[in-house]
């Protein structure tokens, strides 16, 4: 195939891309997005900060923008994100009290579940819960110093009673590195949570990579997880420079492991991105193609 979506279809996997709701009016933008993906996470839109940025508020306006345009252009939807310390208003990490904050996080989650219900193939319920470093312990957040290490289990337990039918995952970066303590905290998360029957069925592996890509233990890292039952995703992928290499071992890694369901770009254009000086992704601020483009499609068999 000769589009990035109708060529990991024929793997039945999707390509996505993160999108914004105030590019869709932009044509060049829209253009490329139809074209090439199948799959739409927001970039920002389901953010707490923006959903409820005031308690029992919700201001849907702006995601449901972007799922309009998915469901008009035959594309699946990633919800973006339920249970995060960051882009989270002060309302909530100010709540001292347990019960408040865990009837809060609940109503959160359920809430917004139910607006999107049926339309959400998958919800990465708790993002970048984990620290950085050595401990592979959670980092500290209101979520985690109230609630205690409960607050994930508590968190995919409400999510699936909200929306049986969306897939629930867990979402974070910098465990692509089978060896990371990080990573290994996350593994070992999920397979109590599988051991238990916490339901728990994916995990995002970002992929926000510097110029030399993906860790050489990517593959290793996805199959290992999924090993233990989930679905694994590449959910934000970039890479500093874009270089071709780096973007086809990237997508190998995904293509190597039958239960990697799929990838995501966090953006369009260089333009569009969060990192934008380092052009990391597979169009050029025009919107052409970059040779990163042609090395992903080859990668998958397309032409
Ligand atoms: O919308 C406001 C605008 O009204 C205001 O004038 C302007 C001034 O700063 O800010 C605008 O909000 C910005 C928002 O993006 C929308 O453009 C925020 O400041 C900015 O912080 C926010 O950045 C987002 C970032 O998450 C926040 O943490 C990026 O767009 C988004 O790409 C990035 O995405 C995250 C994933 O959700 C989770 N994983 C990491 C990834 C990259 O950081």
């Amino acid at each position: 195939a000769t589009t990035l979506g109708a060529q990991a279809a024929q793997s039945g996997r999707y390509f996505g891309a993160a999108v914004a709701a105030g590019k869709l009016g932009d044509g060049t933008y829209a253009t490329i997005l139809d074209r090439e993906f199948s799959m739409v996470t927001p970039e920002n839109e389901m953010k707490w900060d923006t959903t409820e940025r005031t308690r029992g508020s919700f201001n849907f306006t702006p995601a449901d923008q972007i799922v309009s345009h998915a469901t008009a252009h035959g594309q699946r939807m990633r919800g973006h994100t339920l249970v995060w310390h960051s882009q989270l208003p002060s309302w909530v990490s100010s709540i001292t009290d347990a019960n408040t904050l865990r009837s809060v996080m609940n109503n959160h989650i359920t809430t917004q579940m139910a607006h999107f219900k049926g339309r959400i193939y998958a919800w990465d319920v708790v993002n970048e819960a984990f620290a950085d470093g050595s401990s592979g312990t959670h980092r500290s957040s209101v979520f985690q110093n109230l609630l205690g290490d409960g607050f994930i289990e508590q968190a995919f337990r409400t999510a699936r009673t909200a929306d049986p039918a969306a897939k629930l995952c867990y979402n974070d970066y910098n465990i692509e590195d089978w060896s990371a303590a990080k990573t290994q905290g996350v593994y070992r998360m999920v397979r109590d949570f599988k051991s238990r029957g916490v339901p728990l069925d994916c995990v995002g592996f970002q992929a926000h990579f510097g110029t030399s890509g993906p860790p050489a233990s990517f593959q290793t890292t996805l199959s290992n997880f999924a090993a233990l039952g989930v679905d694994v995703q590449i959910t934000e992928l970039d890479i500093a420079q874009a270089p071709t290499a780096a973007y086809a071992n990237t997508v190998k890694a995904c293509l190597n492991v039958s239960r990697c369901t799929g990838i995501t770009v966090w953006g369009i254009r260089d333009s569009d991105s969060w990192r934008s000086g380092v052009f990391p992704l597979l169009f050029d601020s025009g919107g052409n193609k970059k040779p990163a483009y042609n090395a992903v499609l080859t990668a998958m068999g397309g032409t």
